[in-house]
C-alpha cells in the first residue's frame, strides 16, 4: 500500500520505517529540511536501536523515501499523522498547533476514498474534530490509531505491537478505514495481535488512560518508597512481594527517581486540563499527585547527595550517571537525570555527568554542566557519586574499580540498580531510594 507519514520526529521516523519493513511504499514528510535531509542518508536526528538498519534496508530497496513538500503526499492511499503534541509552553494542556496545521496543509492533497489516520496522542475530542474538517474539505475520511511504542525499543514496538486499537466514524466510513488499516497491519494480524475496533473517543482515551496508568504505577511504588525510608522497609522488596500478585504484576514497579520523557509527564498533565475542561477534573485529579509524587523523588535524590557531602556541597565534585530519561535512548525531555544534575550544579556542586547517548543533547539544553564520555574521568576524585539512568555500563560497574578512582567513597544510587551488599563490601556508603 501507498502511505505518507507526515511528521518524522520520533513516533513518525519510526512507522516510515516500519511500515516500509513491513512492505508498504512510503514517503515521510516534514517541513525541518535538516531532519529530512538526515533521513535520507540513513541516519536518524536521534537514537533508536535497530531504526539505522530498517531506514538504511527499506531506502536501499526502494520503499522509502523522505520529503519536505506536503504535495508528496499525494497518490498516497494512507496518511499518518504522526506529529509532536507538546505541553503548551507556561500551561498544562496540549499543544495542537502542529496537528492542525498538518491536516490544513494535508487537505488540498487528498483524494476521494483516502484514509487520514491519527497517531499523535492528543486530548479526546480532537478526531471527532478533525474528522468533520476532512470530510467537509475532501471526500477522505479519519481513523485514530494511538501509538504504544517505548523509546529504546520502538522499532520492535512497531512492527509487532501488543495490540492494535482502531477508532473509526460509524458506518460505511469506519469499514473502509477498517479494511485499510486491517492491510497496512496485516502481519501483526496474522500473529493474532489482539485487535480493539471502537470509537474515535475510545481510541484517543486509551492512550491517555494507559500513560495515566503506567504513571500511577510508578508513583504508587514511589510513594511506597517515601514510606519505606522512614520505617526502615525495603521497597524493591515489597515490589518483588505485591508483584506476584499476578493482578498486580512486577512491571513498572521500579522505584527511584521517578518518570521522565516525552509522553507520561505532558501526557497526564494534558489530561488534567481536558478532563478539567470536560467539568470532570476531580475524576483524575490524583493524577496531579501522581506528578507531585514523582517530582518529590528528583529531590529526595538530590538531597541524600547534599546530606552526604554536608556543608561541603559547594564544589565538591559529584559523579552523575545518566543524563538520558531512561536506558537506551538519547531523550532528555523531562529527564529526572538531567534535572537533578542541574540542581546539584545550582547549589554550587562541581557536577561531572556522564551517559552513553545523551550528552549532545544535554550540553544543548544546560551548557553549564561538565560533560565527560570518560566514566573513568567522571568518576576521578569525585566526593558522591550519584546513578540516575541506569544503563547497563552503570548497573554492572565494578564497585572495587570505581573506588579506586573517587576521593570518597559515597554512592547515590537513584535506580535502585546496584547491589547494596557488594557495594557496601568494596567500603561504599551506599544510599538507594527506599531501602535502609
Ligand atoms: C511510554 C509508554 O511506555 C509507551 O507505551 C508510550 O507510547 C509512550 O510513553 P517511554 O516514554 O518510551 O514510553 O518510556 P517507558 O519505558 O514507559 O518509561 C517511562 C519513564 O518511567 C522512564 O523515565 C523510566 O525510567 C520510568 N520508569 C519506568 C520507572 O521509573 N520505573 C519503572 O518501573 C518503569
Amino acid at each position: 500500500m501507498r502511505i505518507s507519514v507526515i511528521g518524522c520526529g520520533y513516533l513518525g521516523a519510526v512507522h516510515a520505517s516500519a511500515m516500509a519493513e513491513l512492505g508498504h511504499d512510503v514517503v515521510g514528510i516534514d517541513v525541518d529540511a535538516a531532519k529530512i535531509a538526515q533521513l535520507a542518508i540513513g541516519k536518524p536526528p536521534f537514537f533508536e536501536p535497530g531504526l539505522p538498519e530498517v531506514l538504511t534496508s527499506a531506502m536501499n530497496n526502494g520503499r522509502l523515501r523522505f520529503s519536505t513538500d506536503i504535495a508528496d503526499a499525494a497518490g498516497s492511499q494512507v496518511h499518518f499523522i504522526a506529529v509532536g503534541t507538546p505541553q503548551k509552553p507556561g500551561g498544562y494542556s496540549a499543544d495542537l498547533r502542529y496537528v492542525d496545521a498538518s491536516i490544513e496543509s494535508l487537505l488540498p492533497h487528498l483524494s476521494d476514498g483516502d484514509l487520514v489516520v491519527g497517531k499523535s496522542t492528543v486530548p479526546v475530542g480532537t478526531a471527532a474534530r478533525l474528522a468533520e474538517l476532512i470530510e467537509a474539505g475532501s471526500g477522505a475520511s479519519l481513523a485514530w490509531n494511538p501509538e504504544f511504542l517505548r523509546e529504546g525499543f520502538a522499532v520492535q514496538d512497531t512492527i509487532s505491537p501488543d495490540r492494535l486499537v482502531y477508532g473509526v466514524a460509524p458506518g460505511s466510513r469506519g469499514e473502509h478505514a477498517t479494511e485499510l488499516l486491517n492491510e497496512i497491519y496485516a502481519t501483526a494480524l496474522a500473529a493474532d495481535t489482539p485487535l480493539v475496533i471502537t470509537d474515535y473517543a475510545t481510541a484517543e482515551l486509551v492512550k491517555v488512560a494507559a500513560n495515566a496508568f503506567l504513571a500511577t504505577k510508578i508513583s504508587f511504588i514511589n510513594a511506597m518508597a517515601e514510606i519505606a525510608e522512614v520505617t526502615g522497609a525495603d521497597v524493591t522488596q515489597l515490589a518483588d512481594a505485591i508483584g506476584y500478585d499476578g493482578r498486580i504484576g512486577r512491571r513498572f514497579l521500579g522505584a527511584g527517581v521517578g518518570f521522565g520523557g516525552g509522553c507520561l509527564p505532558k501526557d497526564i498533565r494534558a489530561f488534567t486540563a481536558r478532563a478539567e475542561e470536560l467539568g470532570r477534573g476531580e475524576s483524575v485529579a490524583f493524577l496531579k499527585e501522581i506528578d507531585k509524587i514523582n517530582l518529590r523523588r528528583r529531590q529526595r535524590v538530590v538531597d541524600l547527595t547534599v546530606g552526604a557531602l554536608g556543608a561541603s556541597v559547594y564544589n565538591a565534585k559529584v559523579a552523575v550517571l545518566g543524563l538520558s530519561f531512561k536506558p537506551h535512548s538519547d531523550d532528555v525531555r523531562d529527564s529526572p537525570a538531567l534535572d537533578v544534575a542541574v540542581q546539584l550544579r545550582g547549589l554550587g556542586a562541581d557536577v561531572v555527568a556522564t551517559d552513553p547517548q545523551a550528552i549532545d543533547n544535554s550540553r544543548a539544553r544546560h551548557p553549564q554542566l561538565q560533560y565527560s564520555q570518560s566514566l573513568e574521568d567522571t568518576l576521578q576524585g569525585a566526593d558522591a557519586v550519584v546513578l540516575v539512568t541506569e544503563w547497563p555500563e552503570f548497573r554492572h560497574l565494578d564497585p572495587v574499580w570505581a573506588g579506586s578512582l573517587v576521593k570518597t567513597k559515597t554512592v547515590i544510587d537513584g535506580r535502585n540498580a546496584l547491589d547494596p551488599a557488594a557495594w557496601r563490601a568494596a567500603g561504599w556508603t551506599y544510599h538507594g531510594l527506599g531501602r535502609p
